[in-house]
């Protein structure tokens, strides 16, 4: 059975495949399910029409499947879902804002999220269960006045293939400082923080730990040894696993990921200190499917919704206190976390500024 619909990158919702029962058995199933949910939730549903939800998503994309599937599977509501990183995310709905095409925006680090608040790009909506959350994803939904709240937390790290760092007899890399050594020529992996909310969490965190002047510094020097920079923020720990580049910079969850599966990776929490994300989620402001929107927003922080990551082997620590927090999850209360300032980087001036003078000072760099 058709569970999900997962679309390609930049294509327009497809809603094809949605009447396979008669259109008046559907109403009715369609109906008693959202009333079902709506009434778990809090909502009222207005029309039995109303019986799908189009989510833009963020995390991986095996949590997104998942993630989709449940809710459907609980509700009845049709769900449709596009994967796409958390900068483009944010850049579509600025191309949409007059026509918005998805409901939902699901996962991806909070700095575009706040940004996208900030331009009201998103609606302001408050949950029932801010009560049940941290108090980093209640800040988070502070912040944003409303518009978007916390869901998970990881911090950012690097993770390096024991296998090639042996044969090439390397020094394994402790701190951020290791990674710009000649050693590492073309050997680094990460993100371009324009599409990629991991990698812009890399170069917010590279600001706040060393100063905007040297962190510019040490990032045109990053650029000779990085390799390639992908559109999604967790491709490097996969090219670290497969032994296709040797050092990768990502969220330390991501290189969990690989770890389990069983390749030859070692995750580090860089000996300076690290920053971290707080993965969000927002409604998005002219949502055409407003009631489900919200029917999935509040699915998608009770603990049970939040328990589906670590089913998929995604260890971040979820924003509901009810959730278990996986055994396996990166102890972030080990590490040295920076005191990371959401609300400056994550508002539209600070954002444009540091990634077009990335743009400009790093990227543009002749190698
Ligand atoms: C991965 C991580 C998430 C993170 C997301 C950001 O999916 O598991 O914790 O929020 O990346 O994606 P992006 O592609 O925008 O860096």
């Amino acid at each position: 059975m058709h569970r999900h619909t997962h679309r390609p990158d930049n294509q327009p919702p497809r809603h094809r495949g949605l009447f396979r029962l008669a259109p008046s058995r559907l109403v009715l199933l369609a109906s008693s399910a959202l009333a079902t949910v709506a009434a778990a939730v809090g909502v009222t549903p207005s029309t039995a029409s109303a019986a799908e939800v189009v989510i833009y998503c963020s995390v991986n994309e095996d949590w997104c499947r998942e993630a989709v599937t449940s809710f459907e599977r609980q509700t009845g509501i049709k769900t449709l879902m596009t994967r796409k990183s958390s900068g483009e995310v944010y850049a579509q709905l600025r191309a949409e804002k007059t026509n918005p095409k998805a409901d939902v925006w699901f996962g991806g680090s909070g700095d575009p999220h706040l940004q996208a608040a900030e331009e009201g790009l998103t609606e302001v909506y408050k949950s029932n269960k801010l009560e049940e959350l941290y108090g980093w994803a209640v800040k988070q939904a502070e912040v944003s006045q409303y518009r978007t709240v916390g869901v998970y937390m990881g911090a950012l790290g690097f993770g390096y293939n024991k296998d090639l760092l042996a044969k090439r007899k390397l020094t394994p890399p402790a701190c951020w400082s290791d990674l710009i050594g000649a050693g590492f020529r073309d050997e680094v992996q990460v993100a371009d923080p324009n599409s990629s909310g991991t990698s812009y969490t890399m170069l917010a965190t590279m600001v706040q730990l060393m100063g905007e002047d040297a962190a510019f510094d040490y990032l045109k020097k990053l650029h000779k040894n990085v390799n390639q920079y992908t559109k999604s923020g967790a491709a490097p720990a996969k090219s670290v696993a497969q032994g296709e580049t040797m050092l990768g910079i990502t969220f330390q969850h991501d290189l969990l990921t690989e770890v389990i599966a069983g390749a030859p990776v070692s995750i580090v929490a860089p000996c300076e200190g690290t920053g971290y994300e707080i993965g969000s989620m927002s409604i998005i402001k002219g949502a055409r499917n407003m009631e489900t929107a919200k029917a999935f927003y509040e699915w998608a922080l009770t603990p049970e919704a939040q328990a589906l990551s670590a089913k998929v082997k995604n260890y971040q620590i979820p924003s509901n206190a009810g959730a278990a927090i996986p055994a396996e999850a990166p102890r972030i209360d080990k590490m040295k976390l920076i005191s990371y300032d959401f609300a400056r980087y994550g508002s539209t001036a600070e954002r444009t500024r540091l990634l077009g003078k990335w743009d400009r000072e790093v990227k543009a760099l002749a190698k």
